[in-house]
C-alpha cells in the first residue's frame, strides 16, 4: 500500500512518485488548497491538495483529524520561505493526485499532541491512542533498540538464550506472589515466577555454561514510580567464572550499549564501592554520586554531651549520628526545614536538628541544640564537616538504619531542590554486601537466600551470620539499582545451613527447594549471574519519570489495567471448575494486609 513512510519522504526523492499511508495529523484549509500534515511511526510530511486535483480535493474536504488515508502524489520542493528546518521532511511537500480515504475516526477523547492535561489513568485506559505520540513510540523503538543490543552482545559471548516456565513455584525474591489456581489439582496453585533464578541456576546444572533470557517477571509488591508488578529482566546465569570475571563481562555490555546508542563512554573499569562505605557516605546501598552531599559520622564527638538524644545514641552499638553539609545552605528558611523535618519522619526519623553558620564566631551561629552542645563539641563538628559560613549542618541521631535511610533521602531531596545534580552518568558497583539482615526479629537474606556467604565453611558462617558479607553486587546508575547478582551456593550442605539461619529448617527446605538440593549434588558447577531491570535501565536511558512510560501497556500504582480493566471478576462456573469461592475479606485483615511490607519470608526485592 505504500511506497515509503511519511517521516522518511526527504529532498532525495524530488520530483518522484510516492504512495504513502498514515493519519491525518492535522488539515488546513490555505485560499483554496488544503494541507493534510500525514503522520506515521516515522514521522510527519506535508500533503498538498489542489482544487484541480477534483476527487482528490473532495476526499480532502473531508478529512477529520486521525483519519486513516492512503496518498498519491509527487514530491515537490516547498516555496521559499516556508521551508522547515526541523524537520526532516521539512524542505519538501507532497503534491497530491489520490487521496483515499481508508478508515475514519470519530473525534478523539484527547488531541495527540495536546496530552499533558489528560490524566494518566485516561492515556492508560487510551493507551493505543498514548502510543500514537512520538514520545512514546520513540521510546517504545529505543526498547527495541536496547534488547537487541544486548541479544547480538551475548549472543556474540556464547550465551544460550533459554525460555523457562512462568507456571511454576514460589521462588523467593523478596515480593509476594502472584498465584495462578489449578484446575486439575484443586486447592493448589500455580505461582508466577519473581525471576527465573533457580531455573537458571539449575541450567548450569545442565551444563547450559552461560545463559540468558529476556524474561517477565511478577512481584505484588507496593508499586513506585520505577516498580512495575510486571516487569522484564535481563537474566543471566554463568559457570566457572568469579565475581570479577563476571562484572567485567557486565560492564563491557552496558559501556557498550552506552557508547552505540547513547555515544555515552562510562569509566573503564566500573568504580567499585563496598556497602559499608555506600552506606557510611551515601546513607544507601544504591547512592545517587550525581549528588555532591555526604554524610559524615560524629557519635564518638557526642557521647558525654547534655542533649540526651544525642548522647544516648552515641553511647548505643546499633545507633548513629551523621552529619549532612550543604554547602551554601545557611539561606535555607524554617519552613523549608521544618517540611525536611517532616519528610524524613516517614523515614522513621525522630527530629532534625542543625546548625546554621551565618558568621565567623560562636554568634554567627544559629541552632536549637547550640545550648546542649559544649563549644569544643561544636568546633570539633564544624570542623570535622569542614563546615563554613553560608552553610548549614544537618543532624540525625537514631538507629543506624533510621539514620541512613533518613538523612540518605534528604541527602537526595535537598540535592534536587538546590539544584546540585550533576548532569551525568554515574555508575558503580556496589559489592561486599552482607548476607543477612534483621527483619522483625528474624534474619532474611539481603540479596536472595541462593548467593554464596563469603566464608570458607558451613562453621565459619554459622559461628556469626549478621557479620557474614555475601559474594553478590548490584550495579547502581544515578541512585537507581539497575541490576543484581550473585555468586550461588553449590553444595547442599551450605545451602541447607543459610536456609537454617533464615529459620527454614531441613524438612520446609526439602519440601520445597528439595529439587535444588538433589540437583547441588549431581554435579553442580560454581555458577554465579546477574539480572538487570530492563525498564529501569530504559527509564533512565530515555529520561522518562515513570518505568511506566517505557512499557507499552504498564499497569497502574494499584496494579490494575484500564485498557482492559484488569483485574476482573469471572464467571461463576470458573470458579466452581476451580474448586473456588471468593469470600468477603475481612476490613482489618485487609489493612494489616496493606501494611505488610515489601518482605517476604527469605528475602528482599
Ligand atoms: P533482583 O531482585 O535484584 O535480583 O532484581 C534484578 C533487577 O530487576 C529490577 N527489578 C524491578 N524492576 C521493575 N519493577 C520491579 N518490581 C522490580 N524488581 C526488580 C531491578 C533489579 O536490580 N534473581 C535475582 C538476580 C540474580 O541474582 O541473578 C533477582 O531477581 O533493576
Ligand atoms: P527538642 O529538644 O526535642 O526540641 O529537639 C531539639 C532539636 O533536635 C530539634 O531541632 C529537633 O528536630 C532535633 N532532634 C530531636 N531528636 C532528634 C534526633 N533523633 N535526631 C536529630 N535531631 C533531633
Amino acid at each position: 500500500m505504500r511506497s515509503h513512510y511519511c517521516g522518511q519522504v526527504t529532498a532525495d526523492l524530488l520530483g518522484q512518485e510516492v504512495k504513502l499511508v498514515g493519519w491525518v495529523h492535522r488539515r488546513r484549509d490555505h485560499g483554496g488548497v488544503i494541507f493534510v500534515d500525514l503522520r506515521d511511526r516515522e514521522g510527519i510530511v506535508q500533503v498538498v491538495v489542489a482544487p484541480e486535483q477534483k476527487e482528490a480535493f473532495a476526499a480532502a474536504e473531508t478529512l477529520r483529524s486521525e483519519f486513516v488515508i492512503q496518498v498519491m502524489g509527487t514530491v515537490r520542493a516547498r516555496p521559499a520561505g516556508t521551508v522547515n528546518k526541523n524537520l526532516r521532511t521539512g524542505e519538501i511537500e507532497v503534491a497530491a493526485t489520490e487521496v483515499t480515504i481508508l478508515n475514519r475516526s470519530e473525534p478523539l477523547p484527547f488531541p495527540i499532541d495536546e496530552y499533558h492535561e489528560v490524566g494518566e489513568e485516561t492515556r492508560l485506559h487510551y493507551r493505543y491512542l498514548d502510543i500514537r505520540r512520538p514520545e512514546m513510540l520513540e521510546r517504545l523503538k529505543f526498547r527495541a533498540k536496547v534488547a537487541s543490543y544486548l541479544r547480538h552482545y551475548l549472543d556474540e559471548k556464547g550465551f544460550i538464550d533459554v525460555e523457562t516456565p512462568v507456571l511454576t513455584r514460589a521462588t523467593p525474591e523478596g515480593a509476594r506472589d502472584y498465584l495462578v489456581p489449578s484446575r486439575t489439582k484443586p486447592g493448589s496453585f500455580y505461582a508466577l515466577p519473581q525471576s527465573p533464578q533457580q531455573f537458571k541456576q539449575l541450567l548450569m546444572m545442565s551444563g547450559i555454561d552461560r545463559y540468558y533470557q529476556i524474561v517477565r517477571c511478577f512481584r505484588d509488591e507496593d508499586l513506585r514510580a520505577d516498580r512495575q508488578p510486571e516487569f522484564t529482566q535481563l537474566d543471566i546465569e554463568t559457570s566457572f567464572l568469579n565475581e570479577h570475571e563476571i562484572q567485567a563481562i557486565m560492564e563491557e555490555m552496558i559501556r557498550g550499549m552506552f557508547k552505540e546508542l547513547m555515544n555515552v563512554e562510562l569509566p573503564n573499569p566500573l568504580p567499585r564501592m563496598t556497602y559499608a562505605e555506600a552506606m557510611r557516605r551515601y546513607g544507601s546501598d544504591k547512592p545517587d554520586l550525581r549528588i555532591p552531599l555526604e554524610l559524615v559520622d560524629i557519635a564518638d564527638l557526642l557521647t558525654n554531651v547534655e542533649f540526651k538524644v544525642f548522647a544516648d545514641v552515641a553511647k548505643d552499638p546499633h545507633g548513629r549520628i551523621a552529619a549532612l553539609r550543604v554547602p551554601g545552605g545557611a539561606d535555607i528558611s524554617r519552613k523549608d526545614i521544618d517540611d525536611y523535618t517532616n519528610y524524613i519522619s516517614t523515614f522513621g526519623a525522630r527530629g532534625l536538628a542543625y546548625i546554621k553558620i551565618n558568621a565567623e564566631g560562636k554568634e554567627g551561629l544559629q541552632s536549637p541544640i547550640l545550648k546542649f552542645l559544649p563549644d569544643d563539641v561544636v568546633n570539633k563538628i564544624l570542623e570535622r564537616t569542614h563546615a563554613k559560613v553560608g552553610d548549614i549542618v544537618f543532624f540525625g541521631a537514631d538507629k543506624a538504619q533510621t539514620v541512613s535511610d533518613s538523612l540518605g533521602a534528604l541527602r537526595i531531596k535537598i540535592g534536587h531542590d538546590r539544584k546540585l545534580v550533576e548532569n551525568s552518568w554515574k555508575i558503580l558497583w556496589v559489592v561486599d554486601f552482607p548476607m543477612f539482615e534483621k527483619g522483625e526479629g528474624r534474619l532474611s537474606a539481603c540479596h536472595h537466600p541462593f548467593t554464596s556467604p563469603k566464608v570458607n565453611s558451613v562453621e565459619e558462617l554459622m559461628h556469626d551470620p549478621i557479620n557474614v558479607l555475601a559474594r553478590a553486587y548490584d550495579m547502581v546508575l544515578n541512585g537507581t539499582e539497575l541490576g543484581g547478582g550473585s555468586i550461588r551456593i553449590n553444595s547442599s550442605d551450605m545451602q541447607k545451613a543459610v536456609f537454617n539461619v533464615l529459620n527454614i529448617s531441613d524438612e520446609d527446605a526439602e519440601e520445597k527447594f528439595g529439587h535444588l538440593l538433589t540437583a547441588m549434588r549431581l554435579g553442580c558447577p560454581p555458577h554465579g549471574g546477574i539480572a538487570f531491570g530492563i525498564d529501569r535501565l530504559i527509564m533512565l536511558m530515555t529520561g522518562a519519570s515513570s518505568i511506566r512510560d517505557v512499557i507499552a501497556f504498564p499497569k497502574t500504582q494499584t496494579a490494575t489495567c484500564p485498557l482492559m480493566d484488569a483485574p476482573s471478576t469471572v464467571e461463576s462456573t470458573q470458579l466452581i471448575e476451580l474448586g473456588i469461592r471468593v469470600v468477603a475479606k475481612a476490613k482489618d485483615t485487609a489493612s494489616k494486609d496493606d501494611n505488610t511490607k515489601d518482605e517476604g519470608k527469605y528475602g528482599r526485592a
